[in-house]
């Protein structure tokens, strides 16, 4: 059952690179070069896109938010589903609710989802269970196709959500005519070319990720920072952590440490930081300065030929823009999954947790 893996979340993150193809499967149009969603075919792009979430696929969202915005000039707000819940949103008419679900079955994601349908949004699912009640309630269903996820830590669902709303941002802005066109063909291209390269690079990638976490296992806490497309994923990097080794960690946008939290650091508060080559790298370095005059310690999600004096620089290969997200998220997965295996947690049913959250 686990392909003889020890764990099903190693398994599920091995699985990846399958996954993107999975997702990818029907939905580029390899003749044309060209992404096909015959899911939302019929539907205009909205006006505005809200996107309702809980947990990873909150940050899945968030990402998802950055590209759509970019390419398809769509505003798009992402909310936790759990507030969007209790509020009184603005819902506009043209709008659209995004509910991005593994499950499709946890009671907040539905409660926002009912709570939009009553302020006469039309609802788009993005959901890996086929026939789950995310995917019943939705008016547009869009399924991840990641496959059945068993561990509680959710890995492969979220690579799979990236994958969807990525072509949602370039089918949209293709729409609108909003993308330019060769951002648009080296998106479709080089989004192809992920699953063999990420299929190369797991294995070394686990073996730096079981390296780095004997050093910081004894850490009783971590900050993980990032910017622009790279905050969602310290966000994230930090949920798997604390979710499956009980390790406390904060995800934080790498500017907003000077407003208060870097008062935390210490020699023993390390920090993992996503510190791609990327337009924003100089301001995340410079923050990580400010990190290093406190003394804190930092291990470095990087890229080749990258400029960087930390302790320890975990070196990915790059890709294009926001395709690196392939690779440093499984990178933060293998971190957090070594970390615990290390420690002997028990990595697929982590304590107070549950795969489906189904009561509030
Ligand atoms: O099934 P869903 O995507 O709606 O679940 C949302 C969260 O409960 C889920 O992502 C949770 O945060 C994971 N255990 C994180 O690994």
């Amino acid at each position: 059952q686990k392909g003889g893996h020890k764990h099903f979340m190693i398994k599920e993150i091995f699985e990846q690179p399958k996954v993107i193809s999975d997702c990818l499967a029907g939905r580029i149009d390899t003749n044309k070069c060209e992404v096909v969603l015959p899911e939302i075919a019929e539907m205009e792009p909205p006006e505005r896109l809200h996107i309702i979430a809980c947990g990873t696929s909150y940050h899945a969202g968030l990402w998802g938010k950055n590209l759509i915005e970019q390419w398809a000039k769509i505003p798009v707000d992402v909310e936790i589903a759990s507030e969007f819940r209790y509020r009184d949103p603005i819902l506009s008419k043209g709008s659209l609710a995004l509910a991005i679900s593994q499950s499709g079955e946890t009671a907040d994601t539905l409660a926002g989802i009912k709570l939009a349908k009553q302020k006469g949004l039309q609802i788009l699912g993005l959901c890996n269970v086929v026939g789950s009640s995310v995917a019943r309630e939705s008016d547009y269903i869009m399924y991840t196709q990641a496959g059945p996820e068993i561990s509680v830590a959710s890995t492969k669902a979220m690579c799979s959500q990236l994958t969807a709303l990525l072509l949602l941002a370039l089918y949209w802005g293709r729409r609108k005519g909003t993308i330019d066109d060769e951002t648009y063909n080296r998106a479709v291209k080089d989004l192809r070319n992920i699953p063999s390269i990420l299929d190369a690079e797991l294995p070394a990638m686990r073996s730096r990720a079981k390296e780095l976490c004997r050093e910081y296992s004894e850490a009783s806490s971590f900050f993980y920072l990032g910017r622009g497309l790279c905050f969602p994923l310290a966000l994230e990097g930090a949920l798997k952590l604390k979710e499956i080794s009980y390790i406390h960690a904060e995800g934080y946008a790498a500017g907003e440490m000077k407003h208060g939290p870097i008062a935390l650091i210490d020699p023993n508060f390390p920090t993992f930081a996503l510190a791609l080559k990327d337009d924003l790298f100089p301001k995340v370095k410079s923050n990580l300065v400010e990190v290093q005059a406190r003394g804190g310690e930092i291990i470095a999600l990087t890229n080749p030929g990258v400029e960087l004096d930390v302790e320890h620089r975990w070196i990915l290969p790059e890709v294009w823009g926001p395709l690196n997200a392939f690779m440093a998220l499984p990178a933060l997965q293998l971190f957090a999954y070594e970390t615990a295996d290390y420690l002997g947690k028990d990595v697929d049913q982590p304590r107070n947790l549950a795969k489906s959250v189904t009561v509030e």
